[in-house]
């Protein structure tokens, strides 16, 4: 089979390897921004070229004359690439750009709760002149989140009381957000603990991946400026230590209404990932964001415990007939290695890695962002590389993980420590057990 990728990233090195791994009858052909070394050697053939060029895209695909294209990041998605490939007569797994504005317009995703699901999601205005902004402020007693409306590569939100000082500051930069887009989200500010609920939709089903928690701040204790994520952890039994049964199956139970909403008003089946991040509050779980692709880092974790390879899930997927798909009994950690000063200004610089030293010790690697060098490789402005390990629990993967570093020239890359740490995922446990204990 012949399989194009779009995408870069650490996810879609890990999105290649599942394509790939074991797997000698798919060819792939990958179109990137900038070469991934880890995607370049599972590939047969590659482009580079911006992922938002759609007919670009849609050319290389042509002439690669592919069965199927997958398609990794966000912004290919809401420009509209899937119509452009459809129209050119190739098929690909990913929404089209109308439903993917569930995730390029978070008002339309507010509205589309509100109005049509009816249920989970925070108090909200999509305010438009500051007086709006400055009363649901006031309101809600400073306890309030500011989001750009559109796509920031999960770095635009801004929260009173952590990255905001003070309503003054609040107003600053939702005027600053709607001098940009007309426009600007507030929200009520959640209290609980975030995770990831990810699942493959064929148009006819919707079959859950392993529920993941992605690190989101960039030092641990999950203290300094939010990034796109530092790492991620999954457990064998596929749930969260915090998450209880009947939560996880109102966060299920909402998502598939999401699905079922957006097809409705599309008129179209939603073929692709839907990744639901939910805050799981005192009042259940709530919708903070609603994805329309794997997460990043969260595939490099559930991608690696699929029991299968994922090119031969592909044609049921494609068909409407993905009913079913297993994952390994295994927990997974995942943790990026940035560059120093990441995120506000990053910094470049050289390092080396032994790759085969690090299966040896059963941790692997997926490149991110990155330039190889002779000898090793140079570091770019976003996410470097992340290390993987599989094993019982997440501790012990953490300590996998943790173990290969102290033994890597990393010459200043830094990493979050406390992802999947027992002691951590313990507080988690607590903290929730309060928080519940107050509603
Ligand atoms: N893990 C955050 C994201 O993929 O948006």
């Amino acid at each position: 089979m012949r399989i194009g990728l779009v995408g870069d990233g650490g996810r879609e090195h890990a999105i290649a390897v599942a394509l790939t791994y074991a797997d000698s009858t798919v060819e792939l052909f990958a179109y990137m921004h900038q070469p991934n070394p880890g995607i370049v050697a599972c590939a047969k053939v590659i482009a580079t070229g911006p992922l938002t060029d759609v007919h670009g895209v849609a050319k290389f695909f042509q002439k690669a004359k592919t069965d199927v294209i997958l398609i990794g990041p966000e912004t290919p998605l809401a420009a509209g690439l899937v119509d452009v490939l459809a129209a050119k007569g190739l098929a690909a797994v990913g929404p089209t750009a109308r439903q993917a504005r569930l995730e390029s317009d978070k008002g339309y995703m507010r509205r589309l709760l509100r109005e049509r699901v009816g249920r989970g999601y925070p108090d909200f205005l999509e305010a438009s002149h500051l007086s709006e902004a400055a009363a649901f402020i006031r309101d809600h007693g400073n306890q309030v989140a500011v989001k750009p409306v559109g796509l920031t590569g999960g770095k635009g939100v801004r929260v009173l009381g952590t990255n905001l000082s003070s309503a003054e500051e609040a107003l600053a930069y939702a005027q600053a957000l709607m001098n940009r887009d007309g426009r600007v989200l507030l929200e009520e500010r959640l209290i609980g603990e975030e995770f990831s609920l990810m699942a493959f939709s064929d148009g006819q089903h919707l079959v859950p991946m392993p529920l993941a928690q992605d690190f989101k701040y960039v030092y641990d204790g999950d203290l300094g400026g939010m990034t796109g994520g530092m790492g991620a952890y999954t457990c064998a039994d596929g749930l969260l230590p915090f998450v209880m049964p009947a939560e996880f199956q109102t966060a299920w139970e909402l998502l598939q209404d999401v699905i079922a909403t957006i097809e409705a008003d599309t008129q179209e089946p939603y073929r692709g990932v839907i990744y639901g991040q939910f805050m799981l509050t005192a009042k259940g779980p709530l919708i903070v964001e609603c994805n329309v692709r794997f997460g990043d880092p969260e595939a490099i974790n559930v991608l690696a415990v699929l029991d299968d390879s994922l090119g031969r899930l592909l044609p049921h997927w494609m068909d409407g007939t993905l009913s079913e798909v297993t994952f390994r009994p295994q927990a997974t950690v995942s943790k990026y290695l940035v560059p120093p000063g990441y995120p506000e200004s990053s910094r470049e610089v050289f390092f080396q890695l032994d790759l085969s030293h690090l299966e040896e010790q059963g941790v692997h690697v997926r490149f991110a962002s990155l330039r190889p060098t002779d000898g090793g490789y140079y570091t770019a402005s976003s996410r470097t590389f992340a290390l993987l390990a599989l094993a019982d629990s997440p501790d012990e993967a953490s300590t996998r993980i943790e173990e290969a570093i102290t033994a890597l020239p990393l010459n200043g890359l830094h990493h979050r420590r406390d992802v999947g740490d027992a002691e951590v995922l313990a507080a988690k446990v607590r903290r929730m057990e309060e928080i519940r204990a107050v509603c």
